[in-house]
């Protein structure tokens, strides 16, 4: 059985990739420490596949601590997610986004060095476009300078793991997710948003089920179909799946060279308006909301161009926006 190491593990994303992963037949550890998560996910990942994880509780930051748990595993493959990923919190606290997400990384990568691993897959993310030229977004579109501390982290991320490749032998792919929505079909495993939501499906969700009075619509003003910005929604489970295929394009040597990055994303658009419509009709609940002003440092519209995931990874999605949207709601409903 291939050990896979899992960093954020108990995330959003990063739990519903450790379940596809346990699904797929590779064994999990997971690392986190649980500054956006709770420990009782671990449990709910169990019940789901009735493997439980490997788990540390041991923060990236922590060079001692990382280094002493690589003592005791070996690994055939890393899945990076463990980050610090709001756009607002970074604007206002950049230090502390740039230590987490660049140290930490770099203190990973030291490790992976130092140990000869390889096989890395690492959560990058659509906002490193920026608000792009052409629309579908594909790979090749140029790099902007990034419009948050955020968005600049990631950057960053990709740019030292190339330069991990070039040098020390790895093989590595960057992810960029579009917009992750949704929940596992068991509703055991979601999005946690701490706080206020900043991002539209959970402040959606937490306005239906009365967490929230009112949803605001942050501008009605675009140059798009209805007025409102345009994005990519990706189910959480299809963009999980994204993961055992680069991993397995990896471990399976089939990469064409030893930094890739891939889109991942539905390639279609969808309005903020039409996310309200069609969570109205897919759930029967009447949303309550209004049309506010923009918000600062919101692109336009960003759709991903798929063509290369599909051709290289074999990948695509197989879920509705209609079922990330009911699997939300199904999600919110259980937290109350
Ligand atoms: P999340 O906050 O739900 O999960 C991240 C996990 O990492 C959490 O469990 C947290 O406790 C852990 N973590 C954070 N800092 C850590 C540290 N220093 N040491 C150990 N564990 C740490 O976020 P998510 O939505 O699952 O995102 C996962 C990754 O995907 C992140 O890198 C994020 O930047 C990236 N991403 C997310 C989105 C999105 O919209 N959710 C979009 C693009 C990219
Ligand atoms: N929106 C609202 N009201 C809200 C929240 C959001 O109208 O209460 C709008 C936004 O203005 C935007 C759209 O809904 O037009 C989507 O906003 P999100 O905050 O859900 O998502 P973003 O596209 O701004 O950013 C998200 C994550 C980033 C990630 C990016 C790309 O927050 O971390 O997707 O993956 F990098």
């Amino acid at each position: 059985m291939k050990n896979i190491l899992v960093t954020g593990g108990l995330g959003f994303i990063g739990s519903h990739t450790v379940v596809e992963l346990q699904k797929t037949g590779f064994r999990v550890v997971i690392i986190d420490n649980l500054s956006n998560s709770k420990i009782e996910v671990l449990e709910q990942i169990k019940s789901i596949t009735n493997a439980k994880p490997g788990f540390y509780n041991i923060d990236i930051c922590n060079k001692e601590a990382l280094k002493s748990f690589f003592d005791t595993e070996k690994f055939d493959g890393i899945i990076h997610f463990a980050a610090l990923k709001s756009v607002s919190e970074s604007v206002q606290k950049p230090k502390e986004y740039f230590e987490n997400n660049v140290n930490g990384l770099a203190n990973l990568l030291a490790e992976i060095k130092n140990r000869n691993l390889n096989n890395l897959i690492f959560s990058s993310s659509c906002t490193v476009y920026g608000q792009a030229d052409e629309l579908p977004i594909t790979e090749n579109a140029a790099l902007k300078p990034a419009e948050s501390p955020y968005g600049e982290t990631k950057q960053i991320g990709e740019k030292i793991i190339n330069e991990s490749c070039a040098s020390n032998n790895l093989d590595a792919i960057a992810l960029r997710y579009f917009n992750p929505i949704g929940a596992h079909e068991s509703a055991k495993i979601g999005e946690l948003p701490l706080g206020v939501p900043q991002n539209l499906i959970p402040y959606v969700t937490q306005t239906a089920a009365g967490i929230r009075e009112q949803l605001s619509v942050f501008g009605e003003d675009y140059p798009t179909k209805d007025g409102t910005a345009i994005r990519d929604y990706i189910h959480v489970v299809d963009l999980a799946k994204a993961h055992i295929s680069a991993l397995e394009r990896l471990i399976n040597k089939k990469n064409k060279s030893n930094f890739e990055v891939f889109n991942i994303g539905t390639g279609k658009g969808t309005s903020v308006l039409e996310i309200i419509q069609t969570f109205e009709k897919v759930t029967n609940q009447k949303l309550n909301y209004k049309i506010v002003k923009r918000r600062s440092g919101d692109v336009t519209s960003a759709y991903a161009d798929t063509t290369l995931a599909f051709n290289e990874l074999n990948w695509k999605t197989e879920k509705t926006l209609e079922e990330a949207l009911k699997s939300a709601w199904n999600w919110q409903q259980k937290q109350l």
